[in-house]
């Protein structure tokens, strides 16, 4: 999604910064990007700490002069059951994906005031919402704390004119789901109203609206992007897998 979503910032005139804590992951975004024509560089960071966060912004300040736009797109799996939970794997999984937004945005917010506004888009997920295919208690806290988190900071920094708001992705194919075994992948897709395959480009295409002057009127606003999943309830979704099943 960071990927799609850099590409798609750049076709429409951003200077992009891209972090990654794995180099080789966010170069070949670069490469791409500027081979187009873009204006891209990247960082290598762990957005778990808040050093790193504070890195990130300097950077961008640094390297382009000033921060429109913050996408907080980093996130990992946390699997596991309540009995299952390691210490480990809740502090890595609430930090990666739930504190990097909070400490990112504590170094962002102070240059967007700076610049007359901005926006930020968080990256959460329809496991935030409601109870996964998978049973990933970490992933749920985690993702369900960015939606409240972008809500209160919504209402913190709208007289600042800084833009908070929240995109879930439903079940995509991307780099962090293509893992899964076709069968898995087949119904990914077949559950959601619309049945056909999310991407990384989706994503892209509905941050590049939270990021424009279009969405200008629009902050602390949760966007489902899952072809009409979270619209269902669990009973009106048996139909879209269940290919001969009839209401008798
Ligand atoms: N793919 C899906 O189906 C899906 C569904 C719902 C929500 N999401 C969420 O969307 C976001 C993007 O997902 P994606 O599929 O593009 O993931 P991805 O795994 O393809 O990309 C995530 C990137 O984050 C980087 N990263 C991991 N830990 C990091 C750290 N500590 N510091 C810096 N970089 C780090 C990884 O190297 C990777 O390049 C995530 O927050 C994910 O939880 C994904």
């Amino acid at each position: 999604m960071g990927v799609a979503t850099a590409k798609l910032f750049s076709s429409h005139g951003a200077s992009v910064l891209i972090v990654d804590i794995d180099e080789s992951a966010g170069s070949a975004t670069v490469d791409a990007i500027v081979s187009a024509g873009g204006e891209a560089s990247m960082l290598v960071a762990d957005v778990a700490l808040e050093s790193d966060c504070k890195s990130i912004v300097e950077a961008a300040i640094e390297r382009y002069g000033k921060l429109d736009i913050l996408m907080n797109s980093v996130g990992i799996g946390g699997h596991g059951a309540t009995p299952d939970v390691t210490e480990e794997t809740w502090n890595r999984v609430l930090d990666v994906d739930l504190k990097s937004m909070v400490f990112i945005s504590k170094y962002a917010i102070p240059e967007m005031v700076k610049n007359g506004g901005g926006s930020i888009i968080n990256v959460s997920s329809v496991d935030g919402i409601r109870a996964a295919m998978t049973k990933n208690i970490p992933y749920a806290a985690a993702k369900g704390g960015m939606i409240a988190v972008t809500r209160a900071m919504a209402v913190h920094h709208g007289r600042e004119n800084i833009r908070v708001n929240c995109i879930a992705p439903g079940m995509l194919y991307t780099s962090m789901t293509e893992h899964w075994v076709d069968t898995t992948r087949d119904l990914r897709r077949k559950i959601a109203p619309l049945g056909t395959e999310g991407r990384a480009e989706d994503i892209a295409m509905a941050a590049t609206f939270l990021a424009s002057d279009e969405s200008r009127w629009i902050t602390g606003v949760l966007l489902p992007v899952d072809a009409g999943l979270m619209a269902a309830g669990p009973q009106s979704l048996i139909n879209n897998i269940l290919d001969d099943f009839e209401y008798v």
